[in-house]
């Protein structure tokens, strides 16, 4: 009974290990290793290679006994996805045709999935259901929601169980080593700002939202790989497929991130507003019930949580460097 876990090395992967493990899970990572670091992954074998490498991963399936697999080994960044959406198609959506092609070999048929809030788009409610249409507004969110049909179609045809989980705006770290290395969302943006002594950038000021800045879900990355814990384990107990958000349900504007920014750091974060970024959408907050009916999952940690976390990883690696 071992769980395959594709991305073990990087950012949100190593987490999912760290919490299967520690809840005594047989665990083994696979990880081409192209944002991921080897040392993140403590108490799994690690496997160097790609979910697109077919006979790498019949040889880890029959070597590890794998039985279930948590799929998360993907890119992710939405400007580079236009940029050259066949990369994307390839890593998302061929490498994970390769995994089940190798699942269904295998006869494994426990399947978590990292989906993403980018399925939605633009959405236009106050609260995202899971039932709220899909219309991804970049070739990434196309290869997520890609990602899902993929799997409901397998279900159908041979019996695949799979959880696709929703990530909304996923941030902090549970420990140092783990943080993100990546300066690609608002928080480590702001750091990085902070740390060159220039100001925040507000990308719009002028939203249709109480102070004018846009609204996200954020959501430790602890509780999104609590979330995965608890997909897997409902997948050993039989449980049928799902598509679930993993949010906190609760919205904060883009000020409000900065303020919380500037009380941990102790810093000043007077920000500049600047234009407003193509495709941003105004609000995007998680409705969280289906998760908590489904698996028990309820997010813990807050905001405060996420940034003060994320800071003392990001000056945990400036001063290692
Ligand atoms: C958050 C808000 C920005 C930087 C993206 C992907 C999404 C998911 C998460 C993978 C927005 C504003 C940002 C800055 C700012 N990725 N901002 N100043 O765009 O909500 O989601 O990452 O699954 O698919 O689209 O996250 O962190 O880039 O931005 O004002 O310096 O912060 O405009 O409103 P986003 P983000």
């Amino acid at each position: 009974m071992t769980w395959l876990v594709t991305g073990g090395a990087g950012y949100i992967g190593a987490h999912v290990v760290r919490a299967m493990v520690e809840d005594g899970a047989a665990v083994v990572a696979l990880d081409d290793l192209s944002t991921g670091a080897p040392d993140r992954v403590q108490g799994a074998p690690l496997v160097t290679g790609s979910v697109l490498d077919r006979e790498l991963l019949d040889r880890t399936f029959a070597q590890h006994a794998v039985t279930g697999v948590v799929h998360i080994a993907a890119k992710k960044q939405v400007g580079e996805s236009v940029a050259d959406p066949l990369f994307y198609y390839r890593e998302n959506v061929t490498g994970l045709v390769t995994l089940l092609e190798a699942c269904r070999a295998a006869e494994v048929d426990r399947f978590v999935f990292s989906s993403s809030a980018a399925t939605y788009g633009l959405p236009d409610v106050d609260l995202v259901t899971e039932e709220t249409p899909g219309v991804p507004l970049s070739p990434y969110g196309e290869t997520k929601l890609v990602g899902e049909w993929v799997m409901r179609d397998c279900a159908t045809a041979f019996g695949l169980r799979s959880m696709a989980l929703r990530y909304f705006n996923v941030a902090g770290s549970a420990s140092d080593e783990l943080a993100d290395p990546g300066i690609f969302n608002l928080i480590p943006m702001v750091f990085r700002e902070l740390e060159a002594g220039s100001r925040p950038k507000v990308f719009g000021g002028d939203y249709p939202t109480p102070d004018g800045t846009c609204i996200r879900d954020y959501v430790h990355v602890a509780d999104i790989a609590a979330a995965h814990l608890a997909a897997a384990r409902a997948l050993d107990g039989g449980a049928d497929s799902a598509t679930y958000n993993i949010g906190r349900g609760e919205g904060s504007s883009v000020l409000e991130v900065i303020e919380v920014i500037g009380k941990v750091t102790g810093r000043d974060v007077t920000p500049d507003v600047v234009e407003r970024r193509p495709g941003d959408p105004a609000r995007v907050v998680a409705a969280v019930d289906r998760i908590r009916e489904g698996l028990g999952f309820t997010a813990t940690r807050d905001l405060e949580d996420m940034v003060a976390s994320a800071w003392s990883g990001w000056r945990a690696a400036r001063d290692g460097a």
